[in-house]
């Protein structure tokens, strides 16, 4: 399927999408900490995409029960938030949120500590936020899609990680998932060249220890098979004539970027 290239209206619109995105991941990150439940967070997640004129993306998508996906430790992706999870001190929980803001589509994961953490989950959180950076630096028009596949694959591929591969980044807009997929790993063949006007959404999902995930037996949740940390990172980026734009980050991470190394920042 051929890759939207998005008009000059249509990208005012992701882009407005996806900064009330920034905004939603920024004000759940302030209140992860230990004793909150899983429901709690989502709870506050929705109430915060509707304040801000958003519509729940994820809530009812293929029956996905809730608004913002919460997977905990050994949970890779699309955990489902309920009353009874709670974090504790030394947990990783990874928040995936979404929205549609005026027919557009916004995408964006993070993975925060719960309280004080070890130092190996804190290196697992760190490789796989700047694998994304990794990747960004191939997502540029002239560039092909796979490179950015391959350049995330060289950046977690050292540190003896597991780069799933069952799940993948996709295009964005008026969909949540439009084509193309976007592997996290290096494929075989370099893919289609990358156009201005492209809004993709980036997401390494990386694993402390095997590659390997199952679903849980609600149909959703995804874990590691051998029951190590996972961590994600996602952010929906536009394609430009150079640098590309990663539309869903927030202000305050924004400037924590500038003016430094990408990649060797702390976010
Ligand atoms: N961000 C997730 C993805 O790209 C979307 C989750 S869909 C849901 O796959 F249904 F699980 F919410
Ligand atoms: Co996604």
């Amino acid at each position: 399927m051929a890759i939207n290239i998005k008009t000059e209206d249509e990208i005012e619109y992701m882009r407005e999408s996806c900064r009330l995105l920034g905004i939603v991941h920024y004000e759940l990150g302030q209140i992860i900490r230990p004793g909150i439940s899983t429901a709690d967070i989502d709870e506050q997640g929705e109430a915060l995409i509707r304040k801000l004129g958003g519509i729940p993306n994820f809530l009812n998508y293929n029956g996905y029960p809730a608004s913002i996906c919460v997977s905990v430790n050994d949970e890779v992706v699309h955990g489902i938030p309920t009353k009874d999870r709670i974090l504790q001190e030394g947990d990783i929980v990874s928040l995936d949120a979404g929205l549609i803001y005026r027919g557009y589509h916004s995408d964006a994961a993070r993975t925060y500590g719960v309280g004080e953490i070890s130092p190996e989950a804190a290196k697992l959180i760190e490789v796989t936020r700047d694998s994304f950076f990794a990747g960004i630096t191939k997502a540029r028009a002239g560039c092909r899609l796979h490179d950015i596949s391959a350049a995330i694959d060289d950046y977690v591929t050292p540190y003896g990680y597991g780069i799933v591969e069952d799940l993948c980044g996709h295009g964005i807009g008026t969909h949540l998932h439009e084509s193309p997929n976007i592997p996290n790993f290096r494929q075989r063949r370099r893919g289609p060249k990358l156009k201005k006007g492209m809004t993709l959404a980036i997401e390494p999902m990386i694993n402390m220890g095997t590659e390997e995930v199952e679903w849980l037996d609600d149909d959703w949740t995804v874990v590691t098979c051998d029951g190590m940390y996972s961590a994600h990172y996602e952010n929906t980026v536009l394609i430009t004539d150079s640098e590309p734009e990663i539309l869903t980050l927030h202000e305050e991470e924004r400037k924590k970027l500038q003016g430094g190394n990408i990649c060797q920042r702390q976010m």
